[in-house]
């Protein structure tokens, strides 16, 4: 059974990245909440060949959750996740306790402006907030020199590219491709939501996905037809709540009218209790 080294303190975790980056070598980190699925898992093996020492961090971090929404019942399993990492081949797991993150009397926030406002920021105010400050925190930390994400959160990934480069920081961003279901539903911790029948409701956001990208096509220029057709195919869907479907401009997350070029359609919707999100880029390559 291959082992994996953990360490669960703050200065433990700075002094092992010291000793690493002294030694010339090129730190790799996975962030993540844990519960770990595939998805998780092409960001290891895409991180794998990027540096010398690979580090994923699991932290279900409290200030990117609203009081209302699914922080206590976030779905855990650290055992389960240590023994994936571990056949994974990582080098060393960060998993800190929240006190140790937020001691008492913390009170530093990162706020990334405009491009945490639309899309989810619009339903989850303060949302992206957290997701800054944690992340520049274990940055601070973990000290890598690359850091992967997945594009399914492309908020978030445009988030910490534009905290990244408003506050210099010199960590090289890798953002990985959507893993997928079979039935083409992206792979999300949260699926564990989801009953069978609900299960397949959730495709509706793929075939909404499909039916926008072979609109623009055909052909299509105006967001609003686009959208229009997004809402539809949600609709169609009795197990599915539609929160937003918006076009957008890929890097500043701005909203378009006109298809010129590349354009993000970002989704979200509830099916069940598990509130799900997606987004492809129209009219061109994801970044
Ligand atoms: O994407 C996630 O799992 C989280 O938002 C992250 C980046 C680990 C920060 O808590």
């Amino acid at each position: 059974m291959p082992v994996l080294p953990a360490i669960q303190r703050v200065p433990e975790m700075q002094a092992w990245s010291e000793r690493v980056r002294r030694r010339g070598e090129r730190i790799v980190m996975v962030p993540t909440m844990g519960f770990l699925h595939e998805g998780h898992l092409s960001l290891v093996r895409a991180g794998r060949e990027r540096g010398d020492r690979l580090v994923v961090s699991i932290f279900a971090n409290p200030t990117q959750f609203a009081p209302s929404e699914d922080f206590e019942s976030y779905p855990r399993d650290l055992e389960r996740d240590v023994r994936l990492l571990a056949a994974e081949g990582v080098d060393l797991l960060f998993n800190p306790a929240a006190e140790d993150m937020y001691p008492r009397g913390y009170q530093t926030y990162v706020d990334v402006e405009a491009v945490s406002r639309p899309l989810c920021g619009v339903h989850r105010p303060g949302h992206f907030r957290g997701v800054a400050t944690v992340v520049l925190k274990l940055f601070n930390i973990v000290r890598p020199h690359v850091a992967v994400f997945g594009l399914k959160d492309y908020q978030q990934v445009q988030v910490i590219r534009r905290m990244l480069l408003d506050l210099n920081l010199d960590v090289e961003i890798v953002a990985c491709a959507t893993v997928r279901e079979p039935d083409g539903v992206a792979m999300s911790s949260r699926n564990r939501y989801l009953g069978a029948a609900e299960r397949e409701a959730a495709a509706c956001l793929q075939s909404a996905l499909g039916k926008a990208e072979a609109l623009v096509r055909g052909g299509e220029t105006s967001a609003a037809k686009v959208r229009d057709a997004v809402v539809a195919e949600i609709r169609r869907q009795p197990l599915a709540r539609l929160e937003y479907a918006d076009l957008c401009d890929p890097d500043d997350l701005e909203p378009v009218s006109e298809i010129r070029g590349s354009t993000l359609l970002a989704l979200c919707a509830w099916v069940g209790k598990a509130r799900l999100i997606d987004n492809r880029v129209l009219g061109g390559s994801q970044p």
